[in-house]
């Protein structure tokens, strides 16, 4: 193994594709977040989704919208967080093949009129999932209440789901937020991978990356998980200086010290 082969290990892949999905480590966070996915597609509603940056949330979620079955679940995603009300929905229309219609009014009428139909004359449930919602403004998420809540139907007619930084859980507890807030039926913060699956975690790479070597000291994995706290990217930035420290020394482990110096190189 090089080091060059363990960065293509991960570095191909700044978004996560479908092609990569089945290379991901089923960590134990992950499957949490599958979970309690899964009962929300089922249940349908709001469910949000928050996490310290590169722990995986939009792999992870991604990874399993990807999973449904296209004749039951029309998903559309959307990483456009920063517009005003009309951006979004231009952005929904488009993705529902509608027209876009000039008034505001009329862009949450065609959309509304799209999702009745899709769950009456084709079964389809749509699954609208807003990453990096930390950025939504307050009016968006106003009117993303609104244009989810079909109170007069004995059932949910659709999924929505916000994926976004910690703050995000903070700023929708605001009095402001209290009605979305209420409506919210699946929580869940995504945390990096624990001590004991970074050991794992790094050697999945490493086998990816061609090697079946165990190449990280027990206390350079420890040093990397003190420094990351487990989330993936920075795990995979700083093991990979790492792996290039050792490399420069002429070592054949890397150990703690590695990571040491490797650290100045990814903060
Ligand atoms: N279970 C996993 N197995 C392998 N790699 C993973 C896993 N989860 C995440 N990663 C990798 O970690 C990196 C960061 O993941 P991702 O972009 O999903 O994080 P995020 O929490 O959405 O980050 P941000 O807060 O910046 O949006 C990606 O390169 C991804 O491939
Ligand atoms: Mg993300």
């Amino acid at each position: 193994m090089n080091v060059r082969s363990w960065a293509g290990s991960h570095r191909a892949d700044p978004q996560p594709r479908p092609s990569t999905f089945s290379l991901l480590l089923k960590s134990a966070g992950a499957t949490e977040l599958a979970a309690r996915l899964s009962y929300l597609i089922e249940l349908r509603g709001i469910g949000l989704v928050t996490g310290e940056p590169g722990s995986g949330k939009t792999t992870t979620c991604r990874k399993v919208v990807a999973g449904l079955h296209a004749g039951l679940y029309r998903v559309i995603y959307t990483p456009l967080s920063t517009g005003n009300v009309m951006d979004l929905y231009k952005s929904l229309c488009w993705e529902l093949g509608l027209a876009t219609e000039r008034s505001r009014a009329a862009l949450y009428r065609a959309i509304r009129t799209e999702i009745t139909r899709l769950c009456h004359e084709t079964k389809v449930r749509p699954v609208i999932v807003i990453d990096e919602a930390q950025n939504l403004r307050s009016e968006v998420l106003e009117d993303l209440r609104l244009l989810t809540n079909y109170a007069m139907d004995s059932e949910n007619r659709m999924c929505l789901l916000l994926i976004g930084q910690a703050e995000l859980r903070r700023r929708l507890r605001m009095a402001v937020h209290e009605a979305f807030n209420q409506r919210i039926i699946v929580r869940y913060h995504h945390v990096g991978l624990a001590r004991d699956e970074l050991a794992l975690y790094l050697g999945h790479k490493l086998r990816l990356a061609g090697t079946e070597l165990p190449l990280f000291e027990p206390a350079a994995i420890e040093a990397i998980h003190q420094a990351t706290s487990g989330a993936p990217r920075t795990v995979n930035s700083l093991a990979h200086q790492s792996l290039n420290a050792a490399a420069l020394a002429n070592a054949k482990l890397v150990t703690a010290d590695h990571v040491q110096l490797a650290l100045a190189e990814v903060t």
